[in-house]
């Protein structure tokens, strides 16, 4: 099923290299970029790309916004798109992160997606301002062969263009695409082009017209294992008692290529670089500072091979799954842990409270397919809001434990395709009158009071018949 799917985006990716030095759009050529440098880092499956444009306006009117173009089948595996723009002057530089937002143009040649930067200075005609952007790719090396027995290593492909896709005129460019380790089988040359120890240099190329498009296939060995969360469901839980509640669940697969063949635990644990180079044999979890009470366990039960490791500033969770996982291998584990609430439950001048934590995966170096996460907030909260610093799904859900009445109120927040820069703070706002705490204890004691009179009451009847 997934070959033909791959065998098309493949052939689209052709096809729309080929529309696109037919189809050139003539707007948007007041900008144009008088250098650029790419930097493709390929080491591990998330694919990081550092762009440094020289933006230069030479038009005759201000303009704020600059575009970023991608290919439609880039675009599906794009997970992030940051810009920052260098300020001040030689030792004095600061970097200031700008607005990026995805957006439309109407002359979009063949399904370019385009991503707006949005400057806080207009660039007026004939200035210049530099502009580094950071994008991060999922699912973006194709494992080749597909299917691999314990003892091989696992190859990729990687495509992209040598040149940088770009709206705009592009004066001088260079792209340098850094491999996980000297194993490059092939690389597609485009002149002048060149490979020495784990990097791949494409150009300088000069006087590219825009949407200038040079497709190239990499073909290299990344060992790198493939940890890939199909899905993560994180519920926080607040308690007013004091205690913030976290279990996640994970379902977690190997995306890289297949494992062929039968396993040998054997060979496996001799020589454990040769065999199974690729894969997942632990997990890193980073978690907040003062953690308590982690459990970690899969569907069989408890796993005991886990390791804490915690100082003031992060605690640091190392999980190794019941069997190493190969590609195509599937695990599904849940890891739970408690935490001080004053960390992370504050209140607002005017009296409501929120939660300050991190949304995303705590695994590291992970690509999450689907993230829900699900704030439970404290019976009696009312008015919630969520503030995320990136678009999300969001709804509210309602769930009762122990001794609720009218269930507590869930902040339920869904995202696809996540990397660890999503690792950033989110916000739940309520409000919550302090009242409402002691319900629970109050019913608590008046079902024992109950309880208590009814005894006293049974010990002074006399249901005897005698008289
Ligand atoms: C799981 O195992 C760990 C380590 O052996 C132990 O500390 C913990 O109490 C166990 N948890 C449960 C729920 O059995
Ligand atoms: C949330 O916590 C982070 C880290 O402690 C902090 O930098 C950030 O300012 C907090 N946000 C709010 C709204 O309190």
């Amino acid at each position: 099923m997934e070959a033909p799917i791959r065998a098309r985006e493949a052939l689209g990716f052709i096809l729309f290299s080929l529309l696109f030095s037919i189809c050139r759009s003539s707007s948007l050529n007041h900008l144009l970029i008088s250098n650029a440098e790419r930097r493709i880092d390929l080491s591990s499956h998330i694919v990081k790309v550092y762009l440094t444009l020289k933006v230069e306006n030479a038009g005759s009117t201000p303009t704020s916004e600059v575009f970023l173009s991608f290919p439609p089948t880039q675009v599906d595996h794009l997970a992030t798109v940051e810009a920052l723009v260098t300020k001040g002057k030689r030792k004095k530089t600061t970097l200031v992160r700008l607005d990026v937002k995805p957006t439309e143009l109407p002359d979009a040649p063949n399904d370019a997606k385009y991503f707006a930067i949005y400057l806080e200075n207009p660039l007026k005609s004939g200035e210049s301002t530099t502009l580094e952007v950071l994008y991060l790719l999922t699912h973006s090396q194709e494992p080749f062969p597909a299917e691999i027995a314990q003892s091989e290593s696992q190859l990729v492909y990687y495509r992209d263009s040598a040149l940088i896709l770009s709206p705009y005129h592009i004066k001088q460019q260079t792209t340098f695409i850094k491999t996980p380790s000297t194993k490059v089988e092939s690389f597609t040359r485009v002149e002048p082009s060149n490979r020495a120890g784990t990097e791949i240099k494409y150009g300088p190329y000069e006087d590219h017209p825009p949407y200038s498009f040079s497709p190239i296939l990499i073909h290299f060995e990344n060992n790198s294992p493939f940890a890939v969360v199909e899905e993560l469901v994180r519920e926080v839980e607040i308690s007013h008692w004091g205690n913030l509640q976290v279990t996640e669940q994970y379902t977690l697969v190997h995306a890289g290529a297949r494992h062929k063949g039968v396993f040998s635990r054997v060979d496996f644990q001799s020589r454990p670089t040769l065999n199974g180079a690729s894969s997942l044999r632990y997990l890193l979890a980073r978690l907040p500072p003062r953690v308590h009470s982690v459990y970690y366990r899969d569907e069989i039960g408890n796993i005991s091979s886990s390791h804490l490791r915690t100082d003031s500033r992060k605690s640091e969770l190392e999980i190794e799954p019941r069997y190493p996982l190969f590609g195509g291998w599937k695990a599904t584990f849940v890891i739970g842990y408690g935490l001080p609430l004053q960390d992370f439950l504050f209140e607002t001048s005017d009296d409501r409270r929120y939660l300050n934590f991190t949304f995303g995966c705590p695994l590291l170096e992970t690509v999450v397919d689907k993230l829900t996460i699900k704030v439970v907030l404290p019976e009696g909260s009312k008015d919630p809001s969520a503030v995320v610093p990136f678009p999300v799904e969001q709804h509210l859900e309602t769930k009762y434990s122990y001794l609720d009445v009218v269930g507590r109120t869930v902040v339920v927040m869904e995202k696809k395709n996540l990397v660890p820069t999503h690792n950033s703070h989110f916000q739940v706002y309520y409000t919550f009158k302090p009242i409402f705490m002691l319900a629970e204890p109050l019913m608590l004691a008046s079902a024992f009071f109950l309880f208590f009179v009814a005894c006293v009451a049974y010990l002074h009847i006399d249901l005897s018949i005698r008289k």
